[in-house]
């Protein structure tokens, strides 16, 4: 799935695991923002039936609203990041990853549009999570989160597809998550430098807080979107190994020990 967006054909060799440059994550981003996927908007109707979308509204209404926060705290925290690392093309990056949030946003704010269902203002999940970033200017304790809402956003926008026979919406899913395969991994690998320097003894006990406030997460996700995720054959049993399936790719993409350094 990731395949076809994947970074990596930016980078150089492909025996050698290694973070990719910032300027690798432009080029990526640059060529991806230009790539759209077909979506058959021109279909008279959504193609979903009012059963189906029951169990779905609510949640879809959440994520759209979550999918188009502005990125402003995020853009402020990259730049003073990218200024202190010296490198300022990190920010240009985070610029555009933010963007490609907003073209998620987009989207489904007109899934929503077409099917009738108004779109929210508020969401307790989305405030929350808002106001946790919002909260923190430190990019490593920024990334964490988002870096787990993103893995599970994976389940989530997999589950919506599977929920549905819309074709619209079903496209959608298909974008949506093709772009955020290649978001995680840049998230992992920026938390993979961060890490770098800490001791095995300190990273162990990052990684036990990384625990910790993944079951969080998962648990309000779980709480917030249970019937859509239900609805798309995730099960809590299904829906808790998939999330730790996912989060433990994830966390063996942040370890620094993965990659060869130069
Ligand atoms: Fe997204
Ligand atoms: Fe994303």
């Amino acid at each position: 799935m990731g395949e076809r967006n994947s970074p990596s054909s930016t980078s150089a060799p492909t025996n050698e695991r290694r973070v990719r440059t910032t300027q690798e994550w432009l080029a990526y981003f640059q060529q991806n923002a230009v790539r759209h996927r077909p979506i058959p908007w021109q279909s008279t109707d959504m193609g979903a039936s009012p059963a189906e979308m029951a169990p779905i509204r609510r949640s879809l209404q959440a994520w759209q609203l979550g999918e188009t926060s502005d990125g402003r705290h995020l853009a402020a925290s990259a730049a003073r990041y990218a200024a202190t690392i010296g490198d300022p093309a990190y920010r240009d990056v985070i610029d555009l990853f933010i963007w490609e949030e907003q073209r998620h946003g987009a989207l489904l704010g007109r899934i929503l549009d077409d099917a009738g269902i108004p779109r929210r203002q508020a969401d307790w999940g989305d405030t929350l999570f808002r106001r946790l970033r919002h909260s923190i200017t430190d990019i490593e304790v920024w990334t964490t989160p988002v870096v787990m809402v993103e893995t599970l956003a994976m389940i989530y926008y997999n589950a919506i597809r599977r929920a549905t026979g819309s074709p619209v919406l079903r496209a959608v899913c298909a974008q949506i998550l093709a772009d955020e395969v290649p978001h995680v991994q840049l998230q992992c690998e920026r938390l993979a430098v961060l890490l770098r320097n800490r001791s095995r003894t300190r990273f162990h006990l990052t990684m036990l807080a990384h625990r910790a406030l993944f079951l969080v997460v998962m648990l309000l996700v779980w709480a917030g979107h249970h019937r859509a995720l239900r609805a798309g054959g995730f099960t809590w049993p299904h829906y808790r190994r998939a999330a730790y399936a996912k989060m433990r790719r994830a966390w063996q993409r942040m370890d620094p020990q993965r990659y060869v350094w130069t």
